[in-house]
C-alpha cells in the first residue's frame, strides 16, 4: 500500500469493536497492549500479561475481521528469542495474523527469530510505552540527532528483517517524515504528525470512552462516554 494509499490503522479488544472496524473498511485492527489502560484499567501496559493478549485476541479473531488483525507481545513476553517465538505462537494460535512488539535494533534477535518462524512482524520504533517505568513520562522521540540517527538505524533493520510495516509512536514529524521517505515498508503512525504512510489510534482515544486519560495528540470524533452516561441517567429518570 506504500505510496497508494492511506493506511489505517486501530485498536480492538473485543468482538464487537473489530467486527465494527472490519465492517468500515480498516485496513488494520490492532489488539493492543493499551488494553491494560483502557480497558483493564492499569495505570500503564506494563502489566497485561501473555493471558490476557490471548483473550482479547480470541475475542477480536472472533470477529472473523476482513481488516488484518495483529496483536501485541506483552511486556516481559519477549526478553529472548526463544520467549519470543513461543509467546508470538501463542498469538497466532489465539487468531492474530501478525504480532508487534516495541524496539528495533535493541530486540533483533527476538524479531530475527520470529521472523525466520515464518511470523508476520509489525514494528514499533518511538516511544515505547512498556519503558514507561526507565521513561518516567511519555515524550516525543527523534529531536536529537542521536534518537534521530538511532531512529533512522531501528527503521532500516525493521525493513530489512522483514517486517511489514512499522509504527511510529510520538516521533518528531520531519524525523517520522525522513524515515518514511527512506524505508520501503509502510510508516504508521501516532502521534509523528501526518507525513506516514498510515495512522494508528487506540479506539477509545478516537471515539471518547476513556476520558480520563487522553494524549495531547488525539483529536476525539466523538464524545461517546457523555452520550452513554446521557443515555444512562434518562433511563434511570425513566424507571
Ligand atoms: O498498544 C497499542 O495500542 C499500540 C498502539 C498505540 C500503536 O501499540
Amino acid at each position: 500500500m506504500k505510496g497508494r494509499k492511506r493506511i489505517a490503522a486501530l485498536t480492538a479488544y473485543d468482538y464487537p469493536t473489530a467486527r465494527l472496524l472490519s465492517e468500515a473498511g480498516l485496513d488494520i485492527i490492532l489488539v493492543g497492549d493499551s488494553l491494560g489502560m483502557v480497558v483493564l484499567g492499569y495505570p500503564d501496559t506494563t502489566s497485561v500479561t501473555m493471558a490476557d493478549m490471548e483473550h482479547h485476541t480470541r475475542a477480536a479473531a472472533r470477529a472473523m475481521p476482513r481488516s488484518l488483525l495483529a496483536a501485541d507481545l506483552p511486556s516481559g513476553s519477549y526478553n529472548t528469542p526463544e520467549a519470543a517465538v513461543a509467546n508470538a505462537t501463542r498469538l497466532i494460535a489465539a487468531g492474530a495474523e501478525a504480532v508487534k512488539a516495541e524496539g528495533g535494533l535493541a530486540i533483533a534477535e527476538q524479531i530475527k527469530a520470529i521472523r525466520t518462524a515464518g511470523i508476520p512482524f509489525l514494528g514499533h520504533i518511538g516511544m515505547l510505552p512498556q519503558t514507561i517505568h526507565q521513561e518516567k513520562r511519555y515524550r516525543i522521540k527523534g529531536r536529537s540527532q542521536e534518537e534521530k540517527q538511532a531512529l533512522i538505524a531501528d527503521a532500516q533493520f525493521l525493513a530489512d528483517v522483514g517486517a511489514f510495516a512499522v509504527v511510529l509512536e510520538l516521533v518528531d514529524p520531519p524525523v517520522a517524515d525522513e524515515i518514511t521517505k527512506r524505508i520501503p515498508i509502510p510508516t504508521i503512525g501516532i502521534g509523528s504528525g501526518q507525513d506516514c504512510d498510515g495512522q494508528i489510534l487506540v479506539f477509545n482515544d478516537l471515539v471518547g470512552t476513556f476520558p480520563w486519560f487522553r494524549p495531547r495528540f488525539v483529536k476525539p470524533r466523538m464524545e461517546a462516554f457523555a452520550l452513554m452516561r446521557e443515555a444512562i441517567m434518562a433511563w434511570r429518570a425513566s424507571i
